[in-house]
């Protein structure tokens, strides 16, 4: 049995639901991998808990689940108040994870990289503007820097992009990357108001903390920067062109579906040019997806026309994604 040493970062929603997958499927990692995790600190925005010789995740899901912030953690265990950079440096593990919103996360997954830690990642924000100078870091060091997780959650369009496709070169990609205006978009048309839609996506969990990533579309083109960076090389957000759902109005969607079509925000991605905006798409087109689905059309010269589509968001939905490259990490430290 290979033990492996994990160190989590975020325990929010997602953070939380990743934590029941390990602890729930620790019998499936063992006997299909020959993997035992030990999760030796758990983050949250108030405290590190940090146990070297593992921590029990359970009580940790129901501190914060009855505490509600990790810091209120009385027992045998370390409570800390590290930055993300000293807890990288400091903590002893092999994968660390980061399954949090900090837009400057790039810093200490840097910090990981160069003290000899794998980094598996579901946060946007450090691949939409720091990409080459990570991925160089990772591959520098020989290190997994994971991050299917970030784009259509645990669908795996990334593994598809860079595990996959090696002989083919893709010509363009089409994309619908944000669960949440899908969400809103659906419910529009079957007559809901754009708020009331917007509160059942922030109660499903699948909207951002800030819904209006969302809602303007950068979520999205995030997304989108970062499928450029794997089909086409490094790019970065700020080079996009972004416009979201906010102009959309019940009278739009009216219009187009009299015209068998339906309003996505979609992306577009070619070589040197990313594109987020709402787009009216036929009724039966692969982008024509409904609720939280996500779709990618990806156009090859060897394989022609690919769609992969499936959950673009869902707490369990981005775990998956995160636990695979956990195991993917594992298996190679
Ligand atoms: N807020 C995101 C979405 C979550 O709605 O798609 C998944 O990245």
């Amino acid at each position: 049995m290979k033990e492996v040493r994990l160190s989590l970062f975020g325990f929010g929603n997602v953070g939380r639901a990743l934590a029941r997958v390990l602890v729930e499927k620790s019998a499936v990692f063992r006997e299909r991998y020959g993997l035992e995790f030990k999760v030796v600190s758990v983050a949250d925005s108030s405290a590190v808990v940090w146990l070297p010789v593992g921590m029990n995740l359970t009580e940790a899901l129901n501190v914060k689940e009855t505490l509600g912030r990790l810091s209120a953690w009385t027992n045998d265990y370390e409570v800390f108040n590290f930055s993300p950079v000293e807890a990288v440096r400091e903590i002893d593990a092999d994968v660390v994870i980061d399954v949090t919103n900090d837009k400057n996360a790039h810093t200490w997954h840097l910090a990981a990289l160069k003290e000899g830690k794998a980094v598996v990642t579901s946060n946007k924000p450090p691949l939409a503007f720091h990409y080459a100078e990570l991925i160089g870091e990772a591959e520098r060091r020989n290190l997994p820097y994971l991050f299917e997780a970030t784009v259509m959650a645990g669908t795996p369009v990334i593994g598809l992009l860079k595990e996959t496709l090696l002989g083919d070169s893709v010509e363009e990609i089409e994309a619908v990357l944000n669960g949440t205006t899908t969400y809103i978009l659906t419910m529009m048309e079957e007559g809901a108001s754009f708020e009331d839609a917007l509160r059942k996506a922030q109660e499903l969990g699948i909207a951002e903390r800030d819904p209006s990533g969302d809602i303007l579309g950068i979520d999205a083109g995030y997304k989108a920067t970062i499928l450029h960076c794997l089909a086409f090389g490094p790019t970065t957000f700020d080079e996009i062109e972004v416009r979201g759902i906010d102009g959309i109005s019940p009278e739009d969607l009216a219009r187009a579906g009299k015209a068998g079509r339906t309003v996505r925000l979609v992306a577009s991605i070619e070589r040197g040019s990313v594109s987020v905006e709402p787009k009216e798409v036929p009724k039966g087109s692969p982008l024509a997806v409904s609720s939280t689905q996500n779709a990618a059309v990806i156009r090859t010269d060897l394989l022609g026309e690919l769609v992969i589509q499936g959950a673009g968001a869902g707490l369990k939905e981005t775990a998956s994604g995160v636990v695979s490259d956990v195991i993917k990490a594992a298996l190679k430290v």
